[in-house]
């Protein structure tokens, strides 16, 4: 069904990260590194990891079910679901198929994304475009991940970087002024091999030499990438904005990919934007890629940041290299986020394939696990 072009806006948000956490002391213990380097050179102070029966889809369920929640609508309202992911449960069926049955909505199409850390903002791009031009009047956009299955616990130059967690938002025609401003995409592919997963696909099937060669890991030139990351935030954002017709000073808050607490700096020092006008909640979670933008953006609207008449800037980077800005005026009362308050993983169940189950949880991280469960002394 088609009807007239439209306003854009987002009209749901949510988050969800899974309660295990895996702390800087417990990093310690595990490779050569510690807190201090580790706080200095990124920021990050702890990130969450999925328990064994958490997957991609299961996080991405609950904090989709919240952000449909929170627009006010009934799972059968979305049109179409889209999950940006770089860890989908299975290469086929997509993630967001699994979404679907799991939210309970009968009639979505749904499709997952590959656009790495940049995930939820092309999500968003490609959502946006379904609204605008009439197919489709309410699209769920998830990002999420579970970093923790395809990270190398021996490496320490990734194993410190990434968590799990999931975050969504509900973008709905609407005529009402405000919205989408301004959108920004872009792709590098000089810097494709600069963070790369090698093994598992049609190049380099899954096999014992990719298993042997710890293919199946998150590989990453990190200096490379922090370079290219600094650079492209900058110019991917600068570009939304005057797509928008706005200029920085008019922004009232920025939330960038949480990747590096020194790359939000360099690209707050670039634009010549303060850092008080930039969320920042890279220290609880890490990098948790595709998910990292919209679990910023519920924690930013519960923690007071957001407020409607506001000019927002989403800004991302990821594998590709990808990256993607969204410059949007937020019209939503933030209190609306209490519509989703008792959602939790209790409410979406995963539908099981044939095959017998199996433990995905990392070995390497078995002991937290064993820590967390253990009954309290006393
Ligand atoms: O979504 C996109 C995903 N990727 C990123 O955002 C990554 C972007 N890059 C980064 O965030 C940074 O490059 C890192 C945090 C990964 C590394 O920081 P860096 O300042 O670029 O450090 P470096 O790789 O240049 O290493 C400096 C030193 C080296 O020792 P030497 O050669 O100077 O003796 C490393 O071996 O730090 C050493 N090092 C560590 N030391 C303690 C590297 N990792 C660690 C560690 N603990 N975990």
């Amino acid at each position: 069904m088609s009807r007239p072009a439209t306003g854009v806006h987002l009209t749901g948000w949510g988050g969800y990260a899974p309660s295990l956490v895996l702390t800087n002391a417990d990093l310690e213990r595990m490779v050569e590194t510690n807190d201090e380097w580790i706080v200095t050179r990124t920021g990050i102070r702890e990130r969450h990891i999925a328990r064994p029966d958490e997957t991609t889809a299961s996080m991405a369920a609950v904090a989709g079910l919240r952000a449909i929640a929170t627009a006010g609508l009934q799972p059968d309202d979305i049109d179409l679901i889209i999950v940006g992911t770089l860890t989908p449960d299975y290469p086929m069926p997509s993630t967001a198929a699994l979404v679907k049955e799991a939210i309970g909505n009968r009639r979505a199409a749904a499709m997952d994304l590959a656009a790495a850390c940049s995930g939820f903002v092309y999500g968003y791009a490609t959502a946006h475009a379904y609204v605008a031009s009439g197919m489709y009047r309410h699209v769920l956009v998830i990002g999420a991940e579970t970093l923790s299955r395809v990270t190398d616990w021996t490496d320490r130059g990734t194993a410190i970087l990434f968590g799990d967690a999931a975050g969504a938002a509900v973008l709905s025609a609407s005529d009402e002024p405000g919205g989408t401003l301004g959108i920004e995409l872009t792709t590098e592919p000089s810097g494709a091999y600069y963070i790369w997963l090698p093994g598992g696909g049609a190049a380099r099937p899954a096999g014992a030499a990719t298993v042997d060669g710890r293919e199946h890991f998150i590989h990453m030139k990190g200096t490379e990438t922090f370079k290219m990351a600094v650079r492209t935030l900058g110019s991917t954002a600068t570009a939304a904005v005057r797509a928008a017709g706005l200029t920085l000073d008019e922004v009232d808050l920025v939330i960038p990919h949480q990747a590096n607490y020194r790359i939000i700096e360099g690209l707050s020092k670039s634009l010549g934007f303060p850092m008080e006008r930039v969320f920042v909640n890279v220290d609880c979670y890490g990098n948790t890629s595709a998910a990292s933008v919209p679990l910023a953006l519920a924690e930013a609207v519960a923690a007071g940041r957001v407020m409607r008449g506001d000019r927002l800037l989403f800004v991302a980077f990821g594998a590709g290299l990808t990256s993607g800005a969204i410059a949007l005026q937020w019209t939503e009362d933030p209190a609306n986020a209490a519509r989703a308050a008792a959602i939790g993983p209790a409410d979406v169940t995963i539908a099981p394939g044939y095959l017998g189950p199996t433990n995905p949880f990392p070995t390497a991280l078995e002991w937290i696990r064993e820590r967390d469960e253990a009954p309290a002394k006393g």
